[in-house]
C-alpha cells in the first residue's frame, strides 16, 4: 500500500480448476502489465488441508497489502460436513465482508462466431451485452442462521437483512454502470413477497430521480428469470440483491454458452495508488469433475484479469487488449471443449499460449 511503485497482486488459486485457471489469467497479466508483482496465497480447501482454516492469517494480510486479488474458486464435497462456518466459501464471504467489496460486477457478452454455442438460438443470443450488478455484502448470505427445535420440531431460519444505505449504494453503482452504457437498468425485486424488495424499490425509485437520462424498469425476479431465455439481448444492467444475483448470474453465463466465461469483479470503496481495489474472479466455481485434467475454460478468469486492469490499475487499454485477444482467439475458433462443439478443442494451457500469441501479434509495446 502507499507509496509503491508497483502494483501488488494477491493470487489466491484456491481449489479445483481455481489454480489452473488463474494461473492463465496471471500469464496474461503479466504479458500486458510486466510491472506487477505477484504474492501467491493459500485460500479454501488447500488452506483448510495446511491449517485447518479456509482463510489463514497470512492470506488476509497479503490480501490487505495488496492492490488487487485475483481469485480462482474454493468448494469441494469433501467439505460437506464442516460447519458453514469452517467450509471454504466462508473465505470467499469473508474476504468479500471485510473489504466491504459491496458491488459485484458480472458482464455476459456473446463472442462474435460462438454464439452457436448458447443453449439458445443464436439469434436470441446474437448481441448480447449486459452486466449483471449483485450486491455482494448483505442479504441471505449475512444474516443471522439458526438451527433449533421448537415445539419438538427442528426449525431453521436464514435471516434476510437490508440496510438502506446498503441498497442505495449499489443502486447509485448500477445508475453510474447504466449511464457509462446503453443507459438502461433493470432493478429486479420480488416487492409482491419481500420486505427487503419494497426497501429496494422504494429506495431505486428515489436514487432514479437523480438519473433522469437513464430508462429504469423494474422486473420482479421470477419474470426476469424469463426475460433472460425469452430474450436476453433487451437487457443492458441488471441490478439486485446479493441471492436473485447469485442465481440470475449463472442464468446469464450460460447464455454466453459456457459457465466458464463469465468473469467478475468485486469492488468496493477504498482506491490504491493505482485505482480501486477489488477481487477479481470466474463465476465458474472449482468444476470438481474436470479439476487436474488440463481442459477447463480460462476465459472467466483471463477477462478476470482485464476486469483487474480497468478498475484496480485503471488501465482501459491493458483491459482492451486483454478482451479484444479473447474475442480473436474465440473468432478463430480456439475453443476448450465446454465451447468447442463439432471443432477439437484446446487445453487451458493452451487457449492461454493463444492468447498470448494473440497479444504480441498486437504489436502494442507496454510503457513504463
Ligand atoms: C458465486 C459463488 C459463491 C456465491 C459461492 C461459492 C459461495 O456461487 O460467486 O457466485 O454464492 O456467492
Ligand atoms: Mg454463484
Amino acid at each position: 500500500m502507499g507509496n509503491r511503485t508497483q502494483p501488488l497482486i494477491a493470487v489466491l488459486g484456491g481449489d479445483g480448476i481455481g489454480p489452473e485457471v488463474t494461473e492463465q489469467a496471471e500469464r496474461v497479466l503479466a504479458a500486458v502489465r510486466p510491472d506487477c508483482r505477484y504474492a501467491h496465497c493459500l485460500v479454501g480447501g488447500a488452506a483448510i488441508a495446511r491449517d485447518g482454516a479456509p482463510l489463514p492469517s497470512d492470506t488476509v494480510w497479503t490480501c490487505a497489502d495488496a492492490d488487487a486479488i485475483l481469485f480462482g474458486a474454493v468448494g469441494g464435497t469433501e467439505f460437506d460436513g464442516l460447519p458453514l462456518e469452517r467450509r471454504p466459501e466462508a473465505a470467499l464471504l469473508g474476504l468479500r465482508k471485510s473489504h466491504d467489496l459491496y458491488a459485484n460486477v458480472r458482464p455476459a457478452r456473446a463472442f462474435p462466431g460462438s454464439e452457436g454455442a448458447s443453449s439458445l438460438r443464436p439469434e436470441l443470443v446474437r448481441g448480447l451485452d449486459l452486466i449483471v450488478l449483485r450486491e455482494l455484502t448483505s442479504g441471505l448470505y449475512y444474516g443471522r442462521r439458526s438451527d433449533t427445535i421448537v415445539d419438538g420440531v427442528r426449525t431453521v431460519s436464514d435471516e434476510m437483512v437490508y440496510r438502506e444505505p446498503e441498497v442505495e449504494r449499489i443502486v447509485r453503482f448500477g445508475f453510474e454502470l447504466a449511464r457509462g452504457r446503453r443507459k438502461h437498468l433493470t432493478s429486479v425485486d420480488k416487492v409482491n413477497v419481500l420486505a427487503t424488495s419494497r426497501l429496494w424499490r422504494e429506495v431505486t425509485e428515489r436514487v432514479a430521480r437523480d438519473y433522469p437520462d437513464v430508462a429504469l424498469e423494474h422486473l420482479l425476479v421470477d419474470n426476469a428469470a424469463m426475460q433472460l431465455v425469452r430474450a436476453p439481448a433487451r437487457f443492458d444492467v441488471i441490478v439486485t440483491e446479493n441471492t436473485f444475483g447469485d442465481i440470475l448470474s449463472d442464468e446469464a453465463a450460460m447464455l454466453t454458452g459456457s459457465i466458464g466465461n463469465l468473469p467478475s469483479a468485486s469492488l468496493g470503496a477504498r482506491v490504491t495508488g493505482f485505482g480501486r481495489y477489488g477481487m477479481y474472479e470466474p463465476v465458474s466455481g472449482t468444476a470438481p469433475d474436470i479439476a487436474g485434467t488440463g481442459v477447463a475454460n480460462p476465459v472467466a478468469a483471463i477477462l478476470s484479469a482485464a476486469m483487474l486492469a480497468r478498475y484496480s490499475l485503471s488501465d482501459e487499454r491493458a483491459a482492451r487488449r486483454i478482451e479484444e485477444a479473447v474475442d480473436a482467439a474465440m473468432s478463430a475458433g480456439v475453443r476448450t471443449a465446454d465451447m468447442a462443439g463439432e471443432s477439437p478443442p484446446v487445453g487451458t494451457a493452451a487457449f492461454g499460449d493463444r492468447i498470448l500469441r494473440m497479444l504480441a501479434a498486437s504489436q502494442e509495446t507496454v510503457p513504463r
